[in-house]
């Protein structure tokens, strides 16, 4: 059968190993999969006023059957993804470190970028050990060429006092002391006043001259009392703080959400959101 493309806003319903079969390789920007996580057990929910059923059994015996029923299926997913494209596998502590295992042999170790630690509850009962209270989500791409696009969220007020703790003599905004250096040597620029400023061994100024020059016109830039001149980066001025692999921000689905559609391992909309933000770029 001719292959072809996937239809936008459709579900399609099946195992996925037969109809990825028909999708055409490196098609597909975006991958994230929440398969059975090998819990060992059956998830099963009677939904409404019929009661319908709505399960999905989560047994595979031992970790090789399990790993052994994921990889063909991940393979396909790796034929789909574009060599710019990015892939998010949801699971837990049950078989977390045989799945990054597999992944690493299908991706290649270098294209592994994140393990996301997402904070799915505040507490858990797990009897005589620690509660588990997180899943993993492993992030991978095909190549080091993809599309990643920075998630911010917005800082609380402590968290700016804390991170933002100078206040602006002139203007009483706040900020904080950035260093203008980065790793490897390299030449000199001109800091106004101070004339001709060499960078510190093994280093190089972070900036064009061009962008040095309107920091200053800005006073933006400051000299410590060794001369160093630093950049006052303002808190009012920031998008927010990138968003950075642990997620505590959203919880698990509960009884009383909103949201809940009835099926027993629904993920929150939000963490979908902030994955499809990452690769997505909105128009
Ligand atoms: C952890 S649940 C996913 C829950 C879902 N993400 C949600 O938010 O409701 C795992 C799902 O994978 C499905 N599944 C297992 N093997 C599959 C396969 N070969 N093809 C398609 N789906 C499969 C199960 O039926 C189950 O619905």
């Amino acid at each position: 059968m001719a292959k072809h493309q996937l239809k936008i806003n459709s579900i399609y319903c099946g195992d996925n190993l037969e109809i990825l079969k028909e999708v055409p390789d490196e098609s597909v920007d975006l991958v994230y999969i929440d398969p059975p996580f090998n819990s060992g057990r059956n998830y099963e929910v009677f939904w409404g006023d019929i009661q319908e059923r709505r399960a999905f059994e989560d047994r595979f015996g031992d970790v090789e059957a399990y790993i052994s029923y994921m990889r063909p299926r991940i393979l396909e997913l790796y034929r789909v993804l574009k060599s710019t494209g990015s892939f998010y596998y949801h699971c837990d502590w049950h078989s977390s470190h045989y799945i990054k295992q597999m992944l690493d042999q299908v991706f290649h170790p270098n294209n592994f970028q994140n393990e996301i630690i997402w904070r799915r509850s505040n507490s858990h009962n797990d009897g005589q050990k620690f509660g588990v209270i997180t899943d993993s989500i492993f992030f991978y791409t095909k190549s080091s060429n993809y599309t990643f696009n920075k998630v911010f969220i917005s800082r609380t007020e402590e968290e700016t006092k804390e991170e933002y703790s100078k206040i602006d003599e002139n203007t009483g905004r706040r900020y904080k002391s950035v260093s203008m250096n980065a790793p490897g040597q390299g030449e000199s620029k001109i800091f106004g006043d101070r004339g001709l400023l060499t960078p510190p061994k093994g280093t190089h100024w972070r900036w064009s001259q061009e962008r040095i020059d309107k920091a200053l016109a800005e006073e933006k830039i400051f000299f410590t009392k060794n001369g160093v001149p630093r950049y006052k980066q303002f808190a009012d001025e920031v998008e927010g703080k990138p968003v950075q692999n642990l997620w505590l921000e959203f919880r698990a689905i509960s009884s009383h959400s909103k949201e809940r559609l009835g099926y027993p391992t629904q993920k929150p909309i939000e963490l979908l959101e902030r994955i499809i933000s990452a690769r997505i770029v909105r128009t």
